[in-house]
């Protein structure tokens, strides 16, 4: 697991492919229970808020909570709570677990809105564990263990499958979520095929073999076909919407193609005919017996977190560690760089951010609330286009605070943003000379650019912001919570 932990159940994100694989193997186990209606007890309470309208995870989360043995709390739409009176996601589930939630299942508007209330939850001292039921257009994970147990039903592996996935791959959680679990499993081919403005984003499918289309004619030779309505809810408008809507439909004459042996799947709700009603009652079509099995997928995901309920939820990124490079009197540092010629003055009290990238110098400037009259009068200099070999670009920018320095935390974001800063602390005639190591995450600075983020919505988690990144200036990183990439220097961008 990467940040999540057993107790919780947020992203597909979070999982290996061994835990995958076991994850599916359990749930096997829980068809035959499922199927002859036996009930275990278990004493304890399943909130299930559905900030969203559904039929399927919430039927069968609540069948499967009934099942296991739990007592059953639903709370179905927005409308049922004060969450449209604008009541935050944090009170909202505080309260519930306040009430003896042991298990919380949330599908919400607000991406990252699982994952935060499951953090959040857990710094408040509550026991009670979180699955996420979907969270805007980001995560549904519960769906990718029932889809991957349809798969292995249906062909007894999840090995040497050609999938073809069609429809809204952008704002299809449920294929998110499928591609993040396929990870890992040999052989796994994906053939996608979406409009343009829909199509998948790259880092779901990184180390897959992958075939991009936007024709169905690509779906010859899979196993099976994975097809997703276009989410109306997700367009800035019906404009939008009509330009992508419509444009693949698989119907008796593009089963005929494909050939006897492809099965075809459907997340459901079926919104625009994707998958005709010609076809709905077909043997090859699937999509029944796959929303079925989200009941023994979600019994062992309830009893999964059971066992894991005392166990603390956070498990953090690699903390940055700083490490001290050098400590010199400042005088001789001084006198060094002015042999060297340097076109600025040295400071005699204050710190010398050094070693950057010119791309990271406009949001470290943001980071560190730098006004434009502060470069006026000099308290503050940005000097660019400095030579180093420090840098593959072999040229650096430099930033200069005059009677300045820097909290750990300020350093951290800075390091995050650019992972070669070297930090010249000068006081007292000397020159300490820092960097940070593993500035693999950020906490409590930046803004999540995602519009839709729990993070741009929830006051309390607006307080939390958290990045990931890989340690390297010029990839993207991630949000935390509603786990969009972007580049590093968006997160200062307002
Ligand atoms: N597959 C799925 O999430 O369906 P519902 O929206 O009906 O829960």
């Amino acid at each position: 697991m990467r940040w999540g932990c057993l107790k919780h159940f947020i992203s597909t994100a979070d999982t290996t492919r061994d835990e995958i694989q076991e994850l599916v193997s359990w749930a096997k186990e829980h068809i035959d229970p499922f199927l002859r209606r036996e009930q275990v007890h278990h004493d304890k309470r399943a909130t299930l808020l559905f900030a969203e309208p559904s039929t399927r995870t919430r039927g069968s989360y609540e069948l499967a909570a009934k099942l296991t043995g739990f007592e059953v709390d639903p709370v179905t739409g927005a409308e049922a709570t004060s969450l449209m009176k604008e009541e935050s996601l944090s009170a909202t589930a505080r309260m519930f677990a306040r009430y003896h939630a042991d298990i919380l299942v949330i599908r919400t508007s607000l991406a990252g809105g699982a994952r935060w209330v499951a953090e959040m939850l857990g710094r408040y001292g509550y026991h009670t564990a979180v699955h996420n039921a979907g969270d805007e257009s980001n995560q549904h994970p519960s769906q990718a263990i029932l889809d991957l147990l349809t798969l292995r039903q249906e062909f007894g592996r999840l090995e040497n499958l050609t999938i073809g996935i069609v429809g809204d791959l952008k704002n299809s959680r449920t294929v998110h979520s499928l591609a993040w679990a396929l990870r890992g499993f040999p052989g796994i081919r994906l053939v996608l095929v979406s409009s343009p403005e829909v199509a998948l984003q790259p880092w779901y499918t990184e180390g897959l073999e992958v075939t991009v289309s936007d024709s169905l004619d690509a779906l010859a030779g899979c196993n099976v076909v994975y097809v997703t309505r276009v989410q109306r809810e997700r367009f800035a408008n019906a404009y939008d919407y009509a330009r992508v809507r419509g444009k693949f439909v698989v119907d008796a004459t593009v089963l005929e193609r494909l050939g006897p042996n492809v099965k075809i799947m459907h997340p459901q709700p079926i919104a625009d005919g994707e998958v005709a009603p010609e076809i709905w009652s077909h043997p090859q079509v699937i999509m029944d017996q796959q929303a079925q099995l989200g009941v023994p997928a979600r019994m062992m995901l309830l009893r999964r977190s059971l066992k894991y309920l005392p166990q603390p939820p956070e498990v953090e990124g690699v903390s940055p560690r700083e490490e001290q490079v050098s400590d010199d009197h400042a005088a001789q540092t001084i006198a060094r760089k002015h042999d060297a010629s340097l076109r600025y003055i040295p400071l005699e009290t204050g710190t010398v951010i050094d070693h950057l990238g010119g791309r990271a110098v406009p949001a470290i400037k943001a980071c560190l609330g730098i006004q434009d009259h502060e470069l006026d009068r000099h308290q503050v200099d940005v000097i660019g286009g400095l030579e180093t070999r420090q840098l593959p670009s072999g040229c650096k920018c430099i930033i200069r605070l005059n009677g300045r320095f820097l909290t750990p935390a300020e350093r951290a974001a800075i390091a995050f943003l650019a992972p070669t800063a070297t930090f010249n602390e000068i006081r007292d005639g000397r020159r300490i000379k820092s960097k940070v190591r593993d500035p693999h995450m950020l906490r409590g600075a930046g803004q999540c650019p995602n519009p839709a983020c729990v993070t741009r919505h929830d006051p309390e988690a607006a307080l939390h912001p958290a990045f990931h990144g890989a340690g390297d200036g010029d990839q993207l990183v991630w949000c935390h919570y509603c786990e969009q990439r972007f580049p590093r220097e968006q997160l200062f961008a307002n």
